[in-house]
């Protein structure tokens, strides 16, 4: 008998998705986001997402088997986002799937929605080489790792944020340049008419592998108050943003692969679908010899596929699964 079917299921934020792997391969996935919900107030509203992921939890799940082919019966194992998170939103991925293991009687096994991210990158490429550097770039998240199996060794943490993460830059800074919520896409579409050298941000390098956006984000904020009464350059200041948060994140991101003689860096989160931070890591890697894996674009942000992968490569490596009372950990540490 070959390994079961994964079916996978994140909720930690503002998408419900459910994903479907076996041995390494996705096999559908689907998601539905409360992000429309969200824009009128600048930011994902706890209340209103857990109370989305409770209508949208069923739907995604019955669309994720069928595009996989697959019934419920065929599911072996359920694979969940345990935390970090928003715990509503948590709660509600979790009851689902403990309900789904209790009914199946099949395992059950808790992910950290970060080794997700990571994962996501074993379906777009295959397994992982050992040891790795990874990138993870979010709107919660901004994180240098040093990853080796992802099933059996602990992730060693290289360095953080001190701050704000890279995608909430983009997310507060958009706001603040009249543009609509999420931030980092409309950033993004906005920067391809606008000029990266027109406005010098600051490009804060503070030491070691840790990373500051604060700083960037108030210059940003206050070159848009700046402009008070007149118009406002929005494609150069989004260009000029983008530019700058690209640099820092690839500039660390290589070091990191150079001071610890890793050949592979993998960049993944929301801000991984950047189009600057995916061709300026391109450029370095290039220059230093350093594989880039980056996953599929539909993959990069929160999906249920990822969580899948992570509960599929637990099942392979025999890792004991959670009993069915596990409890959430809406912050918890790698
Ligand atoms: O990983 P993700 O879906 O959710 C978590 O935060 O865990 O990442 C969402 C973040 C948001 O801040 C969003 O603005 C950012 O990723 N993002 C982008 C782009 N697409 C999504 N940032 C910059 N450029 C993009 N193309
Ligand atoms: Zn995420």
């Amino acid at each position: 008998m070959g390994s079961p079917i994964v079916l996978g299921i994140e909720s930690s934020c503002d998408e419900t998705g459910v994903g479907l792997v076996r041995n390494g391969r996705l096999l559908g996935h689907a998601l539905a986001s409360s992000m429309d919900e969200h824009a009128r107030f600048g930011g994902v509203v706890p209340e209103i997402a857990a109370r989305a992921h409770t209508h949208a939890l069923r739907p995604v799940i019955r669309q994720a088997l069928d595009a996989a082919g697959l019934r419920l019966a065929d599911v072996g194992a359920v694979a969940v986002t345990t935390g970090p998170g928003l715990s509503g939103a948590l709660q509600v991925g979790l009851a689902g799937a403990r309900t789904l293991a209790y009914a199946l009687g099949v395992p059950l096994y808790g992910v950290h929605h970060l080794a997700g991210h990571v994962a996501a990158d074993t379906l777009g490429h295959g397994p992982l080489p050992d040891p790795c550097v990874v990138l993870i770039v979010s709107g919660g998240h901004t994180s240098l790792l040093l990853v080796r199996d992802l099933a059996r060794d602990p992730i060693l943490h290289l360095g953080d944020t001190l701050d704000d993460a890279a995608g909430e830059c983009f997310d507060k800074v958009a706001r603040a340049f009249g543009l609509p919520y999420p931030g980092g896409p409309a950033i993004d579409r906005a920067a391809r008419a606008g000029d990266p050298r027109a406005v010098a941000f600051p490009r804060p390098l503070p030491g070691s592998y840790d990373f500051s956006f604060s700083g960037l984000k108030t210059a940003a904020a206050r070159w848009a108050e700046g402009h008070a009464g007149r118009e406002l350059p929005v494609a150069d200041g989004a260009a000029s943003l983008q530019e700058a948060v690209a640099d820092v994140l690839t500039r660390k991101a290589v070091a990191a692969c150079r001071e610890h003689g890793v050949g592979t860096l993998v960049v993944v989160g929301g801000v991984a679908a950047n189009s600057r931070v995916r061709s300026l890591a391109e450029e370095r890697c290039r220059a230093d010899g350093i594989e880039l894996r980056v996953p599929p674009l539909g993959l990069c942000t929160d999906n249920g596929a990822m969580i899948a992968a992570v509960g599929d490569l637990l099942v392979r490596a025999g890792a004991e699964p959670a009993p069915l009372d596990v409890s959430i950990d809406p912050s918890a540490p790698l």
